[in-house]
């Protein structure tokens, strides 16, 4: 064993791995801002296409077109081979690392490179999903925005526009947050001069994990498990007692209402089809933060992102299992931001651990 007396922090909290430019995460007072503009206002007036341009660039462009690229014969060949079993995640992994095998890009990524990868992104998960049902893939239209695309190629149908909006504005809410895991990984590959799809390709692996990025179809289990609002807070009650914890509520890093939740919110509250459900998801809200406040009374658990992504996702009519992978769509945007901003001033990422294991010894005889 060394004598290391550096400081060291589990699970890297509180530590400074690197300056962006990209997100302020203020956790304390519940703000969000891509780029200085605040969450609310993106959501409000601009759309995904534009928001991932402001991330990529820096620059707020006045028009945006983004459209859902069609996925290559190779990445379908792929998708055919993989069992309808097999995880959206898992599949949309893998259709990432088998576009970048196709495409063999370099190093650095461009913002050419963003903008591909995030646009063939929801046409291979689409395709996915319909080739597990049996059905055959679609081409996307190019007229049609991200989200538009994304909804029309799942159901073979023109989308409903108040769908497309509301799944454009969970979009622009996924689109980035800061350090997190799965953003720090693909810094982390795209540090050793690796390529755009194998750092995206890893960040979904990382955004797989129930801590990170899972939670939106738990709420919406939890919600059915609990039946009816009244059913809800004996429901609860027990679960706080068997030591649960209620899906959608509470953060590592916002103490103040999640900025990200408010604003999916009100776009779920424009959603006719998701009316009966959200109503029944705003009073569970009431009363989840009433009992999480006597639960925990030392302790802010406020809203999260997720406990009202899983309305806005449920309203468009996404099947529960498509939320995780949906998520992933969303943060293309950012991953591929901090891919970029990383190879700008980019120096190797590699930390030191210390040493735990035995001193120097001989192999046994
Ligand atoms: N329900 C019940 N109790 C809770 C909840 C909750 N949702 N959140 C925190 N607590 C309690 C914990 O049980 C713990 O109590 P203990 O000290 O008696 O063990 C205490 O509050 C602190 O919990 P930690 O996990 O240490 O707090 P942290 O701030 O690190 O947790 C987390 C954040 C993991 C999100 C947690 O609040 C949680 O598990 N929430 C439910 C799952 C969820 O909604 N995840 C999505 C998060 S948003 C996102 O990742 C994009």
């Amino acid at each position: 064993m060394t004598d290391d007396s550096r400081a060291y922090s589990p699970g890297l909290e509180g530590v400074l791995a690197g300056e962006t430019a990209l997100a302020m995460v203020d956790g304390a007072n519940g703000r969000l801002l891509y780029r200085g503009y605040p969450i609310a206002e993106l959501v409000e007036r601009g759309t995904y296409a534009q928001v991932a341009e402001l991330l990529w660039t820096g620059e707020w462009p006045v028009e945006a077109h983004l459209a859902c690229a069609p996925v290559p014969d190779e990445v379908l060949a792929v998708l055919r081979a993989l069992p309808p079993t097999t995880s959206p995640m898992d599949a949309l992994r893998t259709a990432v690392s088998a576009w970048g095998a196709a495409r063999r890009l370099g190093w650095p990524p461009t913002v050419n490179e963003a903008r591909a990868i995030t646009a063939f992104a929801p046409s291979a998960l689409a395709a996915f999903a319909r080739l597990r049902d049996g059905l055959e893939p679609i081409r996307p239209d190019p007229g049609l925005p991200l989200a538009a695309g994304f909804l029309s190629q799942l159901t073979g149908a023109p989308p409903d526009p108040a769908h497309a909006r509301a799944l454009d504005a969970y979009l622009i809410v996924g689109a980035e947050h800061g350090f997190n895991a799965s953003t720090f990984a693909a810094r982390v590959i795209v540090s050793t001069r690796s390529d755009l799809a194998s750092a995206v390709a890893g960040a979904i692996g990382a955004l797989k994990g129930p801590l990170h990025g899972g939670a939106p179809s738990e709420v919406v289990n939890q919600l059915h498990e609990m039946g009816t609002a009244e059913e809800a807070e004996r429901w609860m009650r027990d679960a706080l007692a068997r030591g649960e914890r209620l899906m959608g509520f509470g953060h590592r890093v916002y103490r103040a209402y999640d900025p990200r939740a408010a604003a999916l919110r009100r776009v779920a509250e424009s959603l006719a089809g998701s009316a009966e459900w959200l109503g029944m998801a705003v009073q569970v809200e009431e009363i989840a933060l009433r009992l999480l406040a006597e639960h925990k009374p030392d302790r802010v658990i406020q809203t999260n992102v997720e406990f009202y992504a899983a309305a806005v996702l449920q309203g468009v009519g996404l099947p529960p299992d498509l939320f995780p992978a949906t998520f992933a769509l969303a943060r293309h945007a950012g991953w591929t931001a901090h891919a970029l901003e990383q190879a700008a001033a980019n120096r190797l990422i590699r930390p030191d651990a210390r040493y735990v294991g035995h001193g120097p010894r001989r192999l046994p005889v």
